[in-house]
């Protein structure tokens, strides 16, 4: 059993971090937080107007901040933006304040389940396919340093997905704080 006063998701664009992370909140009856729409709302502005107007660095400035504001809180499910984890002091945050769960997505899956998105300023280009391959290379063994627990999402449906990650979490993870 590893104690953690939070669950965190990380992993790549298009791993159902939002989605699974929904339904697994409920299951464990935690608030369930997207950190991306979290500084969507402290900032009055899309991700796309963020990148648009301050940069990538811009960027990640507010998503390290947004990532201590909540991780000071307990209880909740908090799903992280895909580069969350390039920042190392996000990471050692994250490791002291949850329990890491790494959603792994093939490039297929993901290309499949993002479709023709147009949310994400770092796939607004022609060649997707590579720029998910090269974030993946980089980002793959900062996933995994992070991570107490790695699940595959490949091939099964968000719900499917949950209720196998909830089965797994129910094993391995224990609540603390006052929430629990
Ligand atoms: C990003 C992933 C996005 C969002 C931003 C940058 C990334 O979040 O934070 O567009 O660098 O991979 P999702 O992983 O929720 O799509």
């Amino acid at each position: 059993m590893n104690p953690a006063p939070n669950l965190v998701l990380v992993g790549p664009m298009g791993a159902g971090k939002t989605s699974i992370g929904r339904r697994v909140a409920e299951r464990f009856g935690l608030a369930f937080v997207d950190a991306d729409h979290f500084i969507e709302q402290r900032s009055g502005a899309t991700i796309a107007s963020i990148f648009e107007h301050v940069g990538e660095a811009g960027f990640r400035e507010r998503e390290r901040g947004a990532l201590a504001e909540l991780l000071a809180g307990e209880g909740q499910l908090l799903a992280t933006g895909g580069g969350a984890v390039l920042d190392a002091g996000n990471r050692r945050l994250m490791r002291e304040r949850g329990f890491v769960v790494y959603l792994r997505a093939g490039l297929e899956s993901q290309l499949r389940r993002l479709g023709r998105d147009r949310t994400r300023p770092l796939l607004q280009r022609e060649d997707r396919e590579q720029v998910l391959r090269e974030m993946a290379a980089f980002r793959e063994p900062l996933y995994c340093e992070v991570a107490d627990l790695s699940m595959d999402t490949d091939g099964c449906t968000a719900a499917e997905a949950a209720v196998r990650l909830g089965t797994q979490l129910a094993e391995r993870w224990q609540l603390t704080g006052a929430a629990a």
